[in-house]
């Protein structure tokens, strides 16, 4: 059996999707996740692109130990530089450089010869290797590249130092056959590149990302990169639990393992779309909710009798349990606190205490508390108390709603330690108490994308909310908040999507200054 090395990109690519950004505590808390899902490589992010980047790279270098942690840079010095300065504090260390190297991206965006795009990578390289020992390198846009150039590419960058070689379909291009074949050829063009690791980066614009990193492996891929629940630049990447479930459940077909801990991919798919709001489809491939679900009453009929007649894996291989009914009103901290350890949420005594108390709460109110509302009360709370500061605290707020009157809010805040109180007229409820608090804090603010999720079904389900504000440069921040009322998490969530936007503000000055 051949390994296979997965390479996660969540938290790169992945948050390139657009909604999907994550703050450095919640990028950290993933990549956790993510080390004990056992993948070998997580790409935390590109350090160049921002400060906040740069520090959620080195966050999870300095915090995530198991797998090697890789941050992303152009083929330039000053990348490079930058993003060794924020992976070198991790166990395993890697740079990954890029350099374009197709005809249309050589022209239109690079403007330089075949020659001296060579010369760039193999001097990024060398760079690069100058300072870490683990380098790969992409020819982006490989799939659209000539087979010669891309193998001389690989070549002269194999002879520079790179160690493992990347190959990416950036645009989702490529059919499954001609992918493999591409690797096929690669492997017998240029001797050395099977000494080296050969990585597939497959884009799912056609819908193929899984089939071609799939078709990349049977011909001597030996790397495939991709992202959890297939989130990543426009259709997404190659959907990582896709990937491996394949790798899996066909181990007969491949005669390939991974180190994955498959039944830690739901936990981690979960993780995910209540990290950054992107709701996994029902009857999306192993993690949907319909994924075990048999509907029909000649499939129940044949899996009460043989499971296998219908289910060619089991929910538990890949950690799904179901929405059990754990918690009523008389179930104490030690229920909640197995079920917390079973889902590694960490939490100190006084935040159990006080999922406790809002569990007990929910209940109380005649809900059926499910495993996920804890789950969603416990992520709410725990990465509230993160590393920033409160600057404003809601007081209490007020709506009027109908059908035949304009929907009116009135907030009092605590801003700065001082009451401020104001109202707003809006669209609907939360329109209006979104307009109220921005007019206590900056007119300009706005609300550019607004989520609302039921966490377990029927009227009673808590509510779970994303919110993405922008000022006006232009940045943007995003808060999220869980509660029983749909107003109050919305509410809750824009005032933390502004605190978020308070403390961003204060490290750059800080940073400037
Ligand atoms: O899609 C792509 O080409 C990339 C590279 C940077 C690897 O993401
Ligand atoms: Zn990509």
């Amino acid at each position: 059996m051949k390994r296979i090395k997965i390479f996660d990109t969540t938290l790169r690519d992945g948050e390139q999707s657009p909604g999907a950004s994550l703050t450095i505590m919640e990028k950290v808390v993933m990549a956790k996740q993510l080390a004990r899902l056992g993948v070998d490589v997580i790409e935390a992010g590109f350090p160049i692109a921002s400060e906040g980047d740069f520090e959620a790279v080195k966050a999870v270098a300095q915090s995530v130990k198991g797998p090697i942690i890789c941050g992303l840079a152009r083929a330039n010095e000053k990348d490079i530089r930058r993003c060794w300065d924020a992976v070198k504090y991790a166990e395993k260390p890697r740079i990954h450089t890029f350099i374009a190297t197709s005809k249309v991206h050589r022209d239109a965006k690079l403007r330089k010869t075949k020659e001296e795009i060579i010369a760039i990578a193999v001097e990024a390289v060398k760079f690069a290797k100058s300072l870490c020992d683990d380098v790969e390198f992409s020819p982006e846009d490989a799939a659209r590249t000539s087979l010669d150039y891309m193998s001389d590419v690989v070549k002269a960058v194999i002879e520079a130092g790179a160690t493992t070689i990347n190959i990416p379909d950036t645009v989702g291009y490529a059919e499954p056959k001609e992918f493999g074949d591409r690797i096929r050829y690669l492997l017998e063009k240029v001797p050395s590149a099977g000494n080296v690791t050969i990585s597939v980066h497959c884009h799912n614009d056609l819908g193929n990302a899984v089939a071609n990193s799939l078709s990349a492996v049977e011909n001597g891929a030996t790397q495939v990169e991709g992202c959890m629940n297939g989130i990543g630049e426009r259709a997404g990447n190659a959907s990582l639990e896709e990937v491996v479930m394949n790798l899996h459940t066909r181990r007969d077909y491949f005669q390939a393992i991974t180190a994955i801990h498959t039944p830690e991919l739901y936990k981690t798919s979960k993780l995910l779309s209540d990290l950054t709001g992107l709701a996994v489809a029902r009857n999306k491939a192993i993690v949907g909710e319909n994924a075990f679900a048999h509907e029909a009453g000649i499939h129940q009929h044949g899996v009460l009798a043989n499971k296998e007649t219908y289910e060619i894996m089991t929910p538990e291989s890949v950690g799904w349990k179901g929405n059990n009914i754990v918690i009523g009103k008389h179930s104490g901290k030690h229920a909640i606190s197995a079920l917390l350890k079973e889902e590694r949420i960490d939490v100190t005594a006084e935040q159990l205490f006080l999922i406790t108390e809002k569990v007990k709460g929910l209940a109380d109110k005649q809900k059926d508390v499910e495993r996920d509302d804890v789950i969603a009360i416990a992520r709410d709370l725990v990465l509230e108390v993160s590393e920033e500061k409160q600057i404003i605290d809601l007081v209490e707020y007020n709506v009027t709603t109908g059908n035949n009157i304009m929907p009116t809010a009135s907030i009092k805040l605590m801003v700065k330690g001082e009451m401020k109180i104001a109202a707003g007229i809006g669209d609907g409820p939360i329109d209006a108490a979104g307009n109220a608090i921005c007019k206590l804090i900056d007119n300009s603010l706005k609300l550019e994308d607004y989520h609302l999720k039921a966490i377990t079904g029927g009227t009673d389900a808590l509510a779970d909310v994303s919110v993405k504000m922008s000022d006006k440069e232009g940045h943007l921040f995003s808060g999220r908040a869980v509660d029983e009322d749909v107003i109050t998490a919305s509410v809750k969530a824009i005032i933390k999507a502004i605190n978020k936007g308070f403390n961003d503000r204060e490290k750059k000055l800080s940073q400037e200054s």
